[in-house]
């Protein structure tokens, strides 16, 4: 049985699709996941229904993410945030790949499934049978009381409200978000420093008005759609904090517009796609102002060297890039949060140039509850 969510948050409120609706929303839904859980007296975050004491927290010696499509992605943002503010070792999976390769159980892992709907069959399938072989399981997930959340032993719900568009946007951004409050939490009962544990809360705290001024800038990105929509082919490229953030942006200019994408990490470029640059083939590079400024310029270079088209997501203006698109700066751990956004809005306006079925595209289905 599943909590059902008010009628009114069904209700389209003058947006063309589900999937317009949900990118508008993200300002709201980030500022639902962060209500009531800061605590600044100590520099961290409450979460009422983790249920992993302090003791568990210090002791476990690695966190194992799964979960499916843009869930998986997301959990890769969060699996690199626990790394950061946690230095606990920590990666992210395809639940069904971790299913069925027969994994090693480890009794010093924390295992997260990661799900919207909470009923997506290789998620669970993955659940049950970590639970079956005695291992710690907790759930990230939107919809409450849903079977994942069900079948865990605690965890974060992700508050992103009913996500109606097969694609998903505000609960990708959400469920960053509560990895962020994940990790932090984790962090500080580890070794983040008060002061540390303060500077992310300060950024989770900017988040809800940054989004807003990204999604300000709607009308430029739908212009900059208008020139994706005939490529055959795009790649999308980043570097660590960058690459989840591209692998989902390729994803979901994949579901909505049709348009073949690939998501590469920038520094593998050079071992085989980059025989694919060329004018018709537009590269979307992910580049936050980080200690990989550098590297990810040069990797503009040569992508400029082959005459391909390039877009950055960049805290700045990119002379390489034939545009930017310049995002609000935050505390660097949580940029894939922000450099996300635009990219939903460019698949959104990709896919509207070429008529698709937004909210339903053709083959996916919202969630995959059968195996
Ligand atoms: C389907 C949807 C994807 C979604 C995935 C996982 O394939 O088309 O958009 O990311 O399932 O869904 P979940 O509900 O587990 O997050």
């Amino acid at each position: 049985t599943t909590v059902e969510w008010e009628a009114e948050s069904y209700d389209m409120g003058g947006h063309d699709t589900y999937m317009h609706k949900e990118i508008a929303e993200q300002a709201e839904a980030v500022d639902r996941v962060l209500r009531g859980r800061i605590d600044d007296r100590f520099a961290t975050v409450r979460l009422g229904g983790l249920n992993l004491d302090a003791r568990e927290a210090r002791t476990m010696r690695r966190v194992k993410i799964l979960g499916c499509g843009s869930a998986y992605h997301a959990g890769q943002i969060g699996a690199q945030l626990i790394e950061e503010l946690a230095r606990i070792p920590a990666d992210a999976e395809p639940a069904s790949e971790f299913r069925y390769r027969n994994a090693v159980v480890d009794p010093d892992t924390l295992y997260i499934a990661v799900s919207q709907s909470g009923e997506t069959y290789d998620t669970l399938a993955a659940v049950q049978e970590l639970k079956r072989k005695g291992a710690r399981v907790l759930g990230v997930v939107n919809v409450v009381g849903s079977a994942i959340a069900r079948e865990t032993d605690g965890g974060v719900y992700v508050h992103a409200g009913p996500e109606v568009c097969v694609v998903s946007t505000k609960c990708f951004t959400n469920t960053a978000v509560a990895f962020a409050l994940l990790a932090l939490h984790l962090g500080r009962i580890r070794d983040l420093s008060v002061s540390d544990g303060k500077r992310i809360i300060e950024g989770l705290r900017k988040l809800p008005g940054q989004i807003a001024e990204i999604l300000a800038d709607e009308q430029r990105i739908a212009k900059l759609a208008a020139d994706f929509a005939d490529a055959k082919s795009m790649m999308f490229v980043g570097r660590v904090r960058g690459y989840p953030v591209a692998k989902e942006a390729s994803l979901k200019l994949k579901e909505v517009s049709y348009i073949h994408a690939e998501a590469y990490p920038a520094s593998e470029l050079k071992h085989g796609p980059l025989a694919l640059i060329e004018p018709a083939t537009p590269t979307v590079a992910i580049i936050p102002d980080d200690d990989l400024l550098e590297k990810n310029r040069a990797t503009l270079e040569e992508i400029k060297a082959r005459s391909g088209r390039i877009l950055a997501v960049a805290h700045s203006e990119q002379e390489k890039a034939d545009d930017t698109i310049v995002v609000p700066r935050n505390e660097p751990e949580l940029d894939p949060v922000l450099m996300g956004i635009p990219l939903q809005l460019l698949a959104y306006h990709t896919a509207l140039a070429l008529g698709r079925d937004i909210d339903k595209p053709r083959n996916l289905a919202k969630s995959v509850t059968v195996e």
